[in-house]
């Protein structure tokens, strides 16, 4: 065991229902196989258990491990392609690169480059965007267990409008998909999801494949792209005999609890109440939606409907794996949109960075927040002493500002260290692949 002494700060309730950020500035989490057994002042902690090392993380804060609820495993080398709205992004960028994949020595190299910008941003857990091809995701999978990282990703499908070499049939995803979930579901920190790409690129009979899927892997998630952009959904509407795009998806049952779909830019209220009946999720991703001009997220309709949100980067839309980088986004978006928008605090950001993803993808008993019971998935923010966001922790005013300077100024370089499920996988620039 160990005992961990630190600046907690976490968002145990949702401060959309009320609650607020839980500081705690000399605090000590007494971990023992990865689960916190015992939280408190230091000095309680540290007497009920003086044969324990102690960890000394006082400078700086400990965070819960962030959770990124949409992030595309095969972009990773595409970030940062500006200047183009969706569709035309996807085919100048996006889709010849996730062609490449075919090749799985690349797509071990891509793998490798992901897993990093996940681990160096403290993204401890994350719903990622697999590739088309099932080799890859393999690869994907090997790369997340080999970090001990908590992944959920599958095979990406879709039998129209993307380039042939991107295209299966309903039969051949849905036996490549059990067998991927055959090998990878359950084990360890893994799990499937069920990804159909968009329903624009989805025939009917592959939704329906999907639903099968779905139901013969029990405990694997559903994920897919809902309502990002205004020609996106026209082009939907048509192909689907005028059905919103919600009804696309709800149609074959693929609108559940265990639905994460991310974007939702432009829900009609109907849509919203879906959701909310199902239980669904929704992936906001707020970079990626600046960037390819998508629109200004309507969170205050989410809440209002009652629909799950958290946050996602969309790497490659989205411009990095920072989920402060995220968080900022979300909050200025929210100031865009006057009267419309939600002021956003840093307990908000935190929340919709942590344990609202750690709930929308049904891991909400394991992670999320730092409490006792709680596997100890955790992010130290660091900075360099002298730099902006060090000089703004010294002097913040209270843990809501402090934090508020994460979210403004904290980047990668600012991790100092990262653990999950009570085992340290980073410390600054040095990454640790787990030892089996
Ligand atoms: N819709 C379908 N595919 C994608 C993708 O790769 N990125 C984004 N942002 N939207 C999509
Ligand atoms: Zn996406």
């Amino acid at each position: 065991m160990t005992i961990f002494r630190a600046r907690v700060l976490d968002t145990p309730t949702s401060p959309f229902a009320g609650g607020t950020l839980r500081s705690d500035d000399d605090c000590g989490l007494l971990v023992g196989d990865g689960v916190i057994t015992a939280r408190g002042p230091f000095d309680a902690v540290r007497a009920e258990h003086l044969d324990e090392p102690v960890l000394d993380l006082r400078e700086g804060l400990l965070l819960p491990g962030l959770v990124d609820t949409h992030v595309h495993f095969p972009q990773v080398r595409v970030i940062g392609g500006l200047g183009l709205p969706l569709l035309d992004w996807l085919d100048r960028y996006a889709l010849p690169e996730e062609m490449r994949l075919a090749d799985v020595d690349h797509a071990r190299g891509v793998a490798r480059d992901f897993v990093a910008g996940l681990v160096d941003a403290g993204t401890t857990t994350a719903l990622v965007f697999g590739a088309h091809q099932a080799p890859a995701v393999d690869v994907m999978f090997e790369a997340a267990d080999h970090w001990g990282l908590r992944v959920t990703t599958g095979l990406v499908t879709s039998d129209r409008l993307l380039p042939e070499p991107l295209l299966t049939t309903a039969e051949r995803a849905h036996a490549e998909s059990l067998a991927l979930a055959g090998r990878w579901h359950g084990k360890g920190r893994l799990r499937y999801a069920v990804t159909p790409r968009f329903s624009l690129s989805a025939s009917e009979a592959m939704l329906e494949a999907c639903a099968a899927t779905l139901a013969e892997v029990p405990g694997s998630l559903f994920t897919s792209h809902l309502n990002e952009n205004v020609h996106e959904i026209r082009e939907v509407a048509a192909l689907f005999g005028g059905a919103s795009y919600v009804d696309t998806y709800d149609r074959f049952g693929l609108v559940t609890a265990r639905s994460v779909l991310a974007h939702d830019v432009h829900p009609t209220d109907a849509e919203l109440r879906t959701l909310a009946e199902r239980g669904a999720a929704v992936a906001h991703c707020p970079t990626s939606n600046a960037a390819l001009g998508s629109g200004l997220f309507p969170l205050r309709r989410h809440v209002e409907a009652g629909v799950r949100v958290a946050l996602g980067s969309d790497v490659g839309a989205g411009t990095g794996f920072s989920l402060f980088k995220e968080g900022l986004q979300a909050y200025f978006v929210q100031q865009l949109l006057g009267p419309e928008g939600m002021l956003l605090t840093s307990a908000h950001l935190l929340w919709l960075s942590t344990a609202a993803g750690a709930d929308a993808l049904g891991l909400g008993d394991e992670v999320g927040d730092l409490s006792v019971g709680k596997q100890f998935d955790a992010v130290w923010v660091l900075p360099e002493s002298g730099d902006p966001l060090a000089v703004g922790l010294d002097n913040a005013s209270s843990p809501d500002d402090a934090l508020s300077k994460v979210f403004a100024l904290g980047t990668s370089s600012d991790v100092g260290g990262v653990w999950v499920g009570g085992e340290q996988i980073a410390a600054g620039r040095w990454r640790s692949p787990r030892l089996r």
